[in-house]
């Protein structure tokens, strides 16, 4: 199908791996997505094999086009540098060379909150706005996306930020609410202290929340008290595969430029 064909994004998540094509100038998905849970354990053969069978169902619609795929984790150029949230043997692996190896195409790799970010700055919360946007998925753990002045500084990583002696994600993801069973206000409590020190190093101009919690934002995002605003993403579920997929097709028309 050659240049007609969608780009494709998947993104790799704890419990499911899920992929779709996406239409660009939507900035949606372009078909109902796939999901395959990810296998257990999860290294980096085992998931390059199901990112494989996710290539294959859309291939007919996809072939030919970008590929971008999200990771929990540190990611430079396509080497997977950390692993707090995935299976330890990812830490030094060459994702974009083990995923060609798999698929037999090109792909971009990056860190799955940094997809959201592109994401939320193409087509919902952070587009159009100038300064500093500081992005947290709130999830099984916490990842960040920092935008400045519409770029993305990747690998922002501050949801390790150590706050009172405590990895900031081991108190404030989703995922310790639902573990510890915190209702809501002991909830919003831990994420005063995170959002309080976000701005207080930081200083952003807006602050918005992802994650699957997002969808019930009004039971925790208007009882937070911070100088900038902060609000909930718009693309939810979504943002992953569709910012994955608008970096692949940005990185693939800077390589065609030579
Ligand atoms: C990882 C980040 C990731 C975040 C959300 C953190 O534990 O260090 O790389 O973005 O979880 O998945």
């Amino acid at each position: 199908m050659g240049k007609k064909g969608k780009p494709l994004g998947i993104d790799i998540g704890g419990s499911g791996i899920k992929g779709a094509p996406v239409d660009l100038e939507a900035g949606d998905l372009a078909e109902a997505r796939l999901k395959i849970l990810t296998p257990k354990p999860a290294t980096p053969d085992a998931v390059a094999e199901v990112v494989d069978q996710i290539v294959d169902h859309f291939a007919d619609r996809t072939g030919g086009s970008p590929i971008g795929v999200t990771v929990p984790a540190v990611v430079i150029r396509g080497t997977v540098l950390s692993a707090a949230n995935i299976d330890p043997s990812w830490r030094g692996t060459d994702a974009e060379a083990l995923i060609k190896e798999h698929t037999g195409r090109d792909v971009t790799v990056l860190n799955d909150a940094d997809a959201a970010g592109i994401a939320e700055l193409h087509y919902g919360a952070a587009k159009g706005v100038q300064g500093l946007v500081i992005l947290t998925t709130l999830g099984t753990g916490i990842g960040t996306a920092l935008i400045h002045d519409g770029r993305l500084v990747p690998n922002s990583e501050l949801g390790h930020l150590e706050i009172d002696g405590y990895d900031a994600e081991d108190r404030a993801a989703s995922s310790v609410k639902e573990r510890e069973g915190l209702s809501w206000s002991e909830y919003v409590e831990r994420l005063q202290v995170y959002y309080d020190t976000i701005e207080k190093l930081f200083s952003p101009d807006l602050i918005v929340v992802g994650g699957g919690i997002s969808k019930d934002s009004e039971k925790f995002l208007p009882q937070l008290t911070l100088r900038c605003p902060i609000v909930p993403a718009l693309l939810r579920n979504q943002a992953g595969i569709i910012g994955a997929a608008h970096l692949a097709v940005e990185r693939s028309k800077g390589k065609s430029k030579g």
